[in-house]
């Protein structure tokens, strides 16, 4: 059996050896011996340095949990002020129950040291991609894939820039191109670099490509006298979404289930450069989609335009006007249930000018409106390939029972969800939502189904949760 000498160790491994040594009360000799068997002990070490097979790549998360069933959070630490930040976030991390495992940008570690990671860490902190140490089994791809979550706290400009375009430069970017785990991206830097078109382009993409974020928030920066947006999340704040991230996903209770949600405004063109608009912001109809998506719907979402992201796991199509939505709307059926939650205008321009109507010193433009084809209405009454459950909201700003009634009757749809929508009431274009829930079924003289003020993704999974329950029943009485 070889023997070996501690002192003809590097210093810096001496360091963190005698660091270790000393957390865990034991003698440094004892410390190598127990780090020796550890090792050999490890299945990757004990079979011989290889590469991950394809089966060990497509296998579930909870599979690379760390030996003692903690889930395993891989925390890369981008170069940025917030850097210290992430210190905090180790030990957050660890509060929930999480084996951290740190890597460090070569810009990090102008911020934070590597043996404070790996201090607070545990274990040792990755830093570079030709490190013979870190690399002895392909270490990129294992810390790619032998992780339940990627989070990247602080994500810079140029860190998320090269994500986006597919660079491996680095150990980080590296293992960002090689996982096929969740990573969760909590930005950082500067106001002006985050709202610049570049930054705004990478993070579109970045959303597009599922990766989830977090932050940044708005406040004072770094730079003396800036403030504005681009403060990275709270350790706690991103601490808790990783939890969120961890949980065991949700039943789904919607798989089969085919599913249609219009959302937003409509834009009714008067000429080719003015329209016709409303203060819809699609988040209501972009939750509810998102929401059924992750029930395990095969959703396809139509909206108008807005400014949102493509919910994941969704079919996105973007309309502009009533006719267009109404077109994608026939395309995408046979569906199982159609939720409209768009704002379609009523009217549009009849005599819209394929020219700029040009403002002269004689009287204003006359603009004949017609009325818009109602989409809820065609397709509750269709005598062919109507769904089976279709739901239409009312948003009123009086009368909201009696209206929501007469809108149920008039157009024809199953399900009506009225939501106040009068000034006070915040809800255009907020982030709460008061609805109150009508049925055909229901008796002329029953009591509103009211729920609570909720948020739109509150409103989004309660509804949702009512259809898989009316679904369930109906395939129980047929
Ligand atoms: O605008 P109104 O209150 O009539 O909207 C009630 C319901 O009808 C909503 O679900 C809306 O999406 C739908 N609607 C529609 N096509 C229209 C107008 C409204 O699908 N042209």
């Amino acid at each position: 059996m070889a023997s070996l000498t501690v002192r003809k160790l590097d210093d810096e491994i001496k360091a963190a050896l005698k660091l270790r040594a000393a957390k865990s009360g034991r003698s440094v000799e004892d410390e190598v011996r127990v780090i020796l068997r550890e090792a050999a002990e490890t299945p990757a070490l004990a079979a011989g340095a290889r590469p991950a097979s394809p089966s060990e790549m497509s296998r579930p998360a909870s599979h690379h949990r760390a030996p003692n069933g903690r889930p395993r959070v891989t925390l890369i630490i981008g170069g940025g002020i917030a850097a210290y930040k992430s210190l905090d976030l180790i030990r957050r991390l660890k509060d929930r129950g999480c084996h951290v495992r740190c890597v460090m940008t070569r810009a990090a570690q102008h911020f934070v040291t590597p043996l404070s990671a790996s201090a607070l860490a545990d274990e040792h902190c990755y830093t570079d991609l030709f490190d013979s140490r870190s690399e002895f089994d392909a270490g990129h791809i294992r810390l790619a894939r032998d992780s339940d979550l990627i989070v990247i706290a602080p994500a810079t400009a140029d860190l998320m820039a090269k994500m986006a375009h597919g660079h491996a430069d680095d150990l980080a970017t590296a293992i960002l191109l090689a996982t096929n785990r969740p990573v969760l991206l909590a930005p950082a830097m500067n106001p002006m670099m985050w709202n610049h078109a570049a930054t705004k382009r990478n993070v579109a993409q970045l959303a597009r490509d599922g990766i989830a974020l977090i932050g940044p928030n708005a406040g004072e920066m770094a730079e003396a006298g800036e403030a504005g947006t681009g403060r990275m999340a709270e350790p706690l704040e991103i601490a808790t979404r990783a939890a969120t991230m961890l949980r065991p996903p949700r039943p789904q209770i919607l798989s089969g289930t085919r599913m249609l949600v219009t959302a937003g405004p409509t834009h009714e063109p008067i000429d080719p450069v003015r329209y016709i608009a409303n203060r819809s912001s699609g988040k209501q109809g972009f939750a509810i989609a998102a929401a059924a998506a992750n029930a395990g719907a095969d959703v396809t979402l139509i909206s108008g335009p807005v400014d949102l992201d493509n919910p994941i796991n969704v079919r996105t199509i973007r309309v502009e006007s009533a006719r267009d939505m109404l077109n994608e709307v026939q395309k995408a059926l046979p569906v199982d249930v159609a939720i409209f939650a768009a704002a379609v205008a009523d009217w549009r321009v009849a005599n819209a000018g394929a020219q700029k109507i040009k403002k002269t010193q004689a009287d204003m433009p006359p603009l004949q409106l017609v009325e818009n084809p109602d989409i809820l209405a065609t397709i509750s009454k269709l005598p062919r390939n109507r769904p089976t459950l279709v739901v239409g909201f009312a948003a009123e700003t009086e009368n909201l029972i009696a209206n929501a009634r007469s809108k149920l009757a008039r157009k024809g749809s199953d399900w009506i969800v009225a939501n106040d929508v009068s000034p006070g009431s915040g809800v255009m274009g907020g982030d709460r939502n008061t609805v109150h829930l009508i049925t055909r079924d229901d008796p002329p003289d029953h009591a509103p189904d009211v729920w609570p003020v909720m948020t739109k993704d509150d409103v989004a999974a309660t509804l949702v949760a009512r259809i898989a329950q009316a679904i369930k029943k109906q395939s129980a009485s047929s």
